[in-house]
């Protein structure tokens, strides 16, 4: 069977990894996914730069349009972030009937609603594993592994840089902005590491996992949102004195009256295995109706961890793209037309 056609737009350090990934893994994958995957075009700041890593095996070039417009690219890659470009670099390949698959999410907690709607009605997957907690397959545990469930509640340390501040400023008595620095260097903070800091990027996150749990439309504004820029040492010092440790989590659950969407520091007791989730690790707890609490853990920033994510929706897409339409639904957060008008409850 010939090789499905991948662009990607953006090789930073998730798009690198990406290549890593397809290239070091390339024999399991194709098997895995029926088909070679195949990088065909890339869409870059940087072209000399890309040719280093890539060499002649792809189209590199500045233009993002250029590779959506690709009559031979299949599945879009949006890896350069930001909600402007992405969002019509996103739009233009879903109106030409390409699969995307995404690690944006700001753009999704953004414009998901208008993203998925497209999605919907072209008949696409939008696939954004990579999007949240990195590594660890949290959008496929929710949206497969406990479809049966009603899910009652999710709580999670869904933003590496902050928690590897938190534990680094506890573990080895160093600075904020000393341990923000390293952040940076290891590739896990944002562009902007305010969103990092400020809860922002973690209620990006919260907002997907909260929008594929219940069934609600992506709805960001509402979140409670408070970061760890207030946080000093001596408060990590004292919260550890009296058997806690401060974690950055968000959390949502379902009410009677309504869902509660919010990401602040909280103290989590010692013990908990929440408090010992330490450096750039994630953790996410998901509570089920049938099956009860369950944890998932892993590598939630970096390179190659959120490229693994990416990939596993490449090998995703490639596998159902032949398949009926109706089968491709899960693929969005939820079904446009079947909505949960449940609100967020202020706080
Ligand atoms: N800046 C994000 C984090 C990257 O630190 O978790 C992964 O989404």
């Amino acid at each position: 069977m010939s090789p499905i056609k991948v662009g990607l737009l953006g090789l930073g350090v998730v798009g690198g990894g990406t290549w890593k990934v397809l290239t070091r893994n390339a024999e399991e994958i194709a098997r895995r996914a029926g088909r070679r995957i195949e990088v065909s075009a890339i869409a870059v700041r940087d072209v000399e730069k890309a040719r280093k890593l890539v060499g002649d095996q792809a189209q590199v070039c500045r233009d993002g349009f250029e590779v959506v417009r690709r009559p031979d690219i299949d599945i879009v890659v949006e890896i350069i972030g930001g909600d402007t470009l992405a969002r019509e670099l996103v739009m233009e390949a879903i109106a030409r009937g390409k699969h995307v698959v995404t690690a944006n999410k700001a753009l999704l907690a953004k414009h998901g609603n208008e993203i998925f709607a497209a999605a919907h009605q072209k008949g696409v997957m939008v696939a954004f594993e990579a999007a949240v907690a990195g590594g660890i397959p949290i959008i496929k545990a929710i949206r497969e592994g406990l479809t049966a469930n009603r899910i009652q509640w999710l709580a999670g340390i869904i933003n590496g840089t902050t928690n590897f501040i938190l534990s680094e400023m506890r573990a080895r008595g160093l600075s904020f902005n000393e341990v923000l620095a390293e952040a940076q260097r290891l590739g896990y903070a944002e562009a902007d590491p305010t969103f990092d800091i400020e809860g922002v990027d973690a209620a990006h996150k919260l907002t997907l996992l909260a929008s594929l749990a219940f069934g609600v439309p992506v709805q960001f504004d509402k979140a409670h949102i408070e970061g760890i820029s207030s946080l000093a040492r001596e408060d990590i010092v004292h919260a550890e004195r009296l058997g806690y440790r401060i974690k950055l989590l968000g959390f949502t659950r379902r009410r009677n009256d309504g869902i509660e969407l919010r990401v602040h520091p909280t103290l989590v007791p010692a013990e908990r295995l929440l408090a010992n989730v330490e450096g750039a690790m994630n953790a996410v707890l998901v509570s089920g109706d049938m099956v009860g609490p369950t944890l998932y853990y892993g590598q939630g920033a970096g390179e190659l961890p959120t490229a693994s994510a990416v990939v596993a929706d490449l090998v995703d897409v490639t596998r159902l793209q032949t398949a009926d339409p109706e089968h491709r639904v899960p693929y969005l957060a939820f079904q446009p037309d079947a909505l949960d008008d449940t609100p967020i409850l202020p706080i």
